[in-house]
């Protein structure tokens, strides 16, 4: 037991969804089996047919069963709301956590709200898409802000909260070394990938209604150059202003050039969503430019696709070459083998006096040390009021902002580029496929 954490009550609204049976769950039998979960700890399972605590919990999560109630809930009917008030204990934080899709969200937030369940100690965990475009993103914030107030709304990025993303500010202002050459005099250019190697595993109408572009660059990937981009933290207790430099090195991002962007869709996925015509993209590449003097000049490419040839996600930094050394290049690896490497030459052994490339990695795994999974991450620091992990309201206007002229273009043009499932990310973007 976690005594730093207060007394919780989790309600989660789509106990039998996907996120819940796949993420939610396990990260929570996860946090009990470390004894991380609060005193007096319960879990409300939503659901709208009626099932048992059997029903949802398998394997590892039967672990959950002492906390876990479940209820059939009418999402649509206010009597319903009351009776789930009358649920909820007296003592202790209530955490609304919506697992829902996105076309639900409102009503249950305005029904949640109007009965009176938006008071005092209560927080809601709200899952992406915030929005379609900045527009949509505009009206949702707002209608959010009639019911609940923005410190009470933690807006989950799972990427944020991955251990290598969290470390990347304080690995930059914590070393001298890269403190002092995290500019645009060093650097040349900032490659932030996402690749993937599955598909769109049967979500045909999520990602008919959604790309590549909004489903990771909007967020994760906008996210990830934030974190790089911004003002490095220099100790961990610089870690609450992180919200607002993130803000900041958003705001310094220019409106994206939809010229400069790819889009590219993978042979197969028309049959797949049965949409022949679709024009969906499923790898997307973004260049972005910063306003700040710090990165002027320095271009920002933000890269993600499915069904690619390998699954990784790093933020690749390659410093300047001089007359007198070679290019050096960083690559910060959010995943899989979290950790850091960087590209150094040296002289080749032996007779010659040619040079060769020697990477000098540090990989968390080498250490015993077992790193929390983002949703563990998400579930402790909701539950302890930490912010610093969750998007506020402007940081998700202002990516929605950056990328506005590439969602109009694309919506206004029919040129996308193919590719063979299982190919190279830069054989995608040389159209070589
Ligand atoms: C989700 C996207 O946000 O992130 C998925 O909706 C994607 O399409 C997933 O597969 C990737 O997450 P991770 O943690 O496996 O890299």
């Amino acid at each position: 037991m976690n005594n730093e954490l207060p007394t919780t009550t989790l309600v989660i609204f789509g106990i039998t969804g996907d996120l819940a049976s796949r993420y939610i769950l396990p990260a929570l039998a996860k946090l009990d089996e470390l004894g991380q979960l609060p005193e007096n700890f319960r879990l409300l399972g939503l659901s709208r047919r009626q099932i048992s605590s059997e029903d949802v919990l398998k394997g590892e999560t039967s672990r959950l069963k002492k906390y876990l109630e479940t209820t059939q809930m009418d999402m649509a009917d206010p009597a319903d709301y009351q009776k789930l008030k009358e649920k909820l204990p007296a003592q202790g934080q209530k955490i609304f956590y919506l697992s829902i899709p996105p076309a639900a969200v409102m009503p249950i937030l305005r029904r949640l709200s109007a009965a009176g369940l938006n008071h005092g100690n209560t927080k809601l965990l709200l899952e992406k898409p915030f929005g379609y475009d900045l527009e949509s993103a505009r009206e949702l914030i707002s209608e959010i802000e009639e019911c609940f107030k923005e410190d009470q709304v933690y807006r989950i990025d799972h990427y944020m909260a991955k251990e290598m993303a969290q470390n990347i500010s304080v690995f930059l202002g914590s070393n001298a070394l890269f403190r002092k050459i995290w500019n645009n005099q060093f650097i040349d250019s900032i490659d932030i990938i996402a690749a993937e190697k599955i598909g769109i595993e049967g979500r045909a109408d999520f990602y008919e209604q959604t790309g590549a572009l909004r489903d990771i660059v909007q967020n994760h990937l906008m996210n990830l150059a934030a974190l790089t981009l911004m003002r490095p933290c220099g100790s961990l207790f610089e870690f609450e202003d992180m919200p607002e430099r993130r803000l900041e090195a958003l705001k310094s991002l220019k409106a994206a050039d939809p010229n400069g962007a790819v889009r590219a869709q993978y042979d197969g996925y028309q049959d797949e969503v049965s949409n022949e015509r679709s024009l969906v993209e499923t790898f997307a590449a973004v260049t972005l430019e910063s306003s700040d003097p710090r990165w002027h000049g320095v271009p920002i490419k933000l890269v993600t696709g499915k069904n690619l040839d390998t699954k990784v996600t790093e933020i690749r930094v390659r410093f300047k070459q001089t007359d007198e050394s070679q290019a050096n290049e960083l690559c910060l690896r959010i995943q899989p083998k979290e950790g850091v490497e960087i590209d150094l030459w040296a002289k080749q052994p032996g007779f010659s006096h040619d040079l060769r490339h020697l990477p000098l990695s540090f990989d968390y795994a080498q250490g015993a040390e077992r790193l929390p999974n983002a949703y563990e991450q998400v579930l402790v620091d909701a539950m302890r009021s930490r912010t610093s992990l969750f998007a506020g309201a402007g940081e998700v206007l202002e990516t929605w902002r950056v990328l506005q002229p590439i969602l109009e273009h694309w919506q206004m043009n029919s040129n996308i580029n193919t590719y063979k499932p299982g190919v190279a990310v830069e054989q995608v973007l040389e159209a070589d496929v």
